[in-house]
């Protein structure tokens, strides 16, 4: 059976959802995005992922065109309609349809796409195995907190990991400090067992799952601390992890070739991560 995506208030079979070549997300990059797990068929932390938009939004001067609470509406019915019970759901928002012109078109009506996908988020082989990282430059613009299309820098940033073996790529800012993972959240926990990760600011894009883990250690008497990072110091570290709405928690047992910790998944990153799936399955809505 065909997926059925949603375009600018139309459900429709997945094969058949378009936009128009002047769509300002395709010429420009102009729009924002969000995805969200589903667990159980039900959708993970997506308050904090509707806030997230809101505030991307906002930042573009971009109006979504349906409210929130239709957003959520919407969500729920690719859920269901497409049976998920395990993957998540995309959704784009761009500037609309008009003529190629750099500023701001007035009167056009921004453009919503979603869809769902069913992917394997529990039983991911990854957490049994753990992920290796490679390092590259982080190439991005100024402004990483909005969770913008514009993905190019991590495109290649994934693709030079890829090419490397590794499963995620951790860029590294100008200071020689680790911004974030090409589409996850980075953390490593050193030897004396704090959970270190870079601070929110206009550098990254600030992670929901980073937020819940962070708050999920914290009531369990763990040190968090909120600071950056170079590969050196990962490298030492005991234990690194990455967050991320579609791959949650997963160990990190290797960064450029040499080994974390003992090689293996760590014990608090995979206890981080048995602690985050029990918030999920009991938050989720
Ligand atoms: N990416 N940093 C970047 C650059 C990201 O793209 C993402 C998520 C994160 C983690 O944020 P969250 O925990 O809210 O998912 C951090 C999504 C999953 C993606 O682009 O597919």
């Amino acid at each position: 059976m065909s997926s059925i995506a949603y375009v600018n208030g139309v459900f429709t079979p997945l094969e058949d959802a378009r936009v128009s070549i002047l769509d300002r997300g395709f010429l420009f990059a102009d729009g924002v995005y969000e995805v969200a797990a589903v667990i159980d068929g039900r959708l993970v932390d997506n308050p904090a992922h509707l806030a997230r938009l809101e505030r991307s939004l906002k930042e573009l001067q971009l109006e979504s065109p349906v409210s929130m609470a239709a957003i959520v509406e919407i969500e729920g019915a690719l859920v269901a309609r497409n049976g998920v019970r395990e993957g998540l759901v995309y959704l784009q928002i761009t500037r609309g349809v008009a003529d190629r012109d750099f500023s701001f078109p007035k009167n056009v009506t921004p453009t919503l796409v979603a869809f769902a996908q069913k992917t394997t988020i529990l039983a991911a082989p990854a957490a049994e195995t753990g992920v290796k990282v490679a390092t590259v430059p982080d190439l991005r613009w100024a402004r990483r907190d909005i969770k913008s299309i514009a993905l190019l820098a991590q495109v290649l940033a994934k693709q030079a990991a890829t090419e490397a073996g590794c499963q995620e790529a951790w860029m590294v800012d100008a200071d020689g400090f680790v911004t974030e993972g090409s589409s996850s959240t980075a953390f490593i926990i050193t030897k004396a067992g704090a959970i270190v990760t870079r601070p929110n600011s206009e550098a990254i894009l600030p992670g929901c799952t980073r937020r819940a883990v962070m708050a999920l250690a914290a009531e369990q008497g763990l040190t968090v601390e909120e600071r950056p990072f170079g590969v050196a110091e990962a490298q030492e570290a005991a234990e690194a992890f990455l967050t991320s709405a579609s791959n949650l928690v997963l160990p990190i047992v290797e960064i450029d070739g040499r080994p974390i910790g003992a090689g293996r998944p760590g014990e608090r990153a995979k206890r981080l991560r048995a602690l985050y799936l029990e918030f999920a399955r009991a938050t989720a809505g």
